[in-house]
């Protein structure tokens, strides 16, 4: 049986499915750092064990998810159930992932890294930790919420310490801008929630202004599920910042 894998590029010399911005200019600006994908043995076993289960890959056909005849990503035949669906944006190395699907078996989370050794290490973590009810994805989750994401499909959208893109010349890559914003908002169900944090102040102001303007969102602060303080954050704090969470609802 062929066993699907993304394509590792530490190990393997053929092209990843990152390219640099740069040399593919017809593809829109990626919200992440480029970086290399080099994984030491542990998360590369945990790549080769788990990817093929829990795993899928957003850009790459050899590891595809399964689709509903409409072309759509299809939760139930992924899950295995009909459930609320969440979706992570950047869950980096998965620690907030695994606690907050541990503490809420009743939904399912689609968690989308675009970093590769994230995404082995996230394996790692439900593995160990026995969690049913959270598949990976390595890639953009803003394609895959272009492309195979339904509209009202999603009850709740993450997206915990996006990259800050502190110089003002890259702000244009963050992740919470007005278009992005309102992508994930027409994937929401009505009633759905979008819970962001960030521990630099001036993208918690730029979140904050953004997310008001957005004519289906509304404030709802406290409606997001708990979410822990990770290693992220404690190092935020221990360099000074405190980080703020804002939570939305779309109400049409
Ligand atoms: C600053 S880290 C925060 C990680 C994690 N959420 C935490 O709180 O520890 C941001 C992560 O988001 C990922 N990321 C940014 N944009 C993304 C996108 N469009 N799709 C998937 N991952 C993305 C980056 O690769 C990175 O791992």
């Amino acid at each position: 049986m062929r066993v699907h894998l993304p394509r590792l590029t530490a190990v393997d010399p053929t092209p990843g499915p990152f390219r640099h911005p740069a040399a593919a200019p017809h593809e829109p600006l990626r919200t992440f750092h480029p970086r290399g994908a080099g994984l030491g043995p542990v998360r590369q076993d945990a790549l080769r064990r788990l990817f093929p289960e829990l795993g899928f890959s957003v850009h790459d056909e050899d590891a595809p998810f399964p689709r509903t005849a409409d072309g759509m990503l299809d939760p139930v035949a992924m899950f295995g159930r009909s459930a609320p669906l969440v979706l992570e944006i950047g869950p980096g190395m998965g620690e907030a992932t695994v606690a907050m699907a541990a503490a809420d078996p009743t939904r399912d989370v689609l968690a989308v890294e675009a970093h590769l050794p994230g995404v082995a290490n996230l394996l790692k973590l439900l593995d160990e930790a026995g969690i049913g009810n959270v598949r990976v994805g390595h890639g953009d989750a803003l394609d895959l919420v272009r492309r195979a994401i339904a509209p009202g499909a999603l009850a709740e959208v993450r997206a915990f310490f996006p990259d800050p893109w502190p110089k003002v010349r890259h702000h244009k890559r963050r992740l919470v801008q007005p278009a992005h914003v309102a992508l994930l908002r027409s994937r929401l169900v009505v009633g759905g929630v979008l819970h962001t944090a960030t521990d630099w102040p001036d993208y918690a102001e730029q979140m904050a202004q953004v997310l008001s303007s957005d004519p289906g969102l509304e404030p709802a602060p406290g409606a997001g599920s708990g979410r822990p303080v990770t290693a992220f954050e404690r190092k935020a704090r221990a360099e000074g910042r405190t980080a703020r969470d804002l939570v939305y609802r779309r109400v049409r």
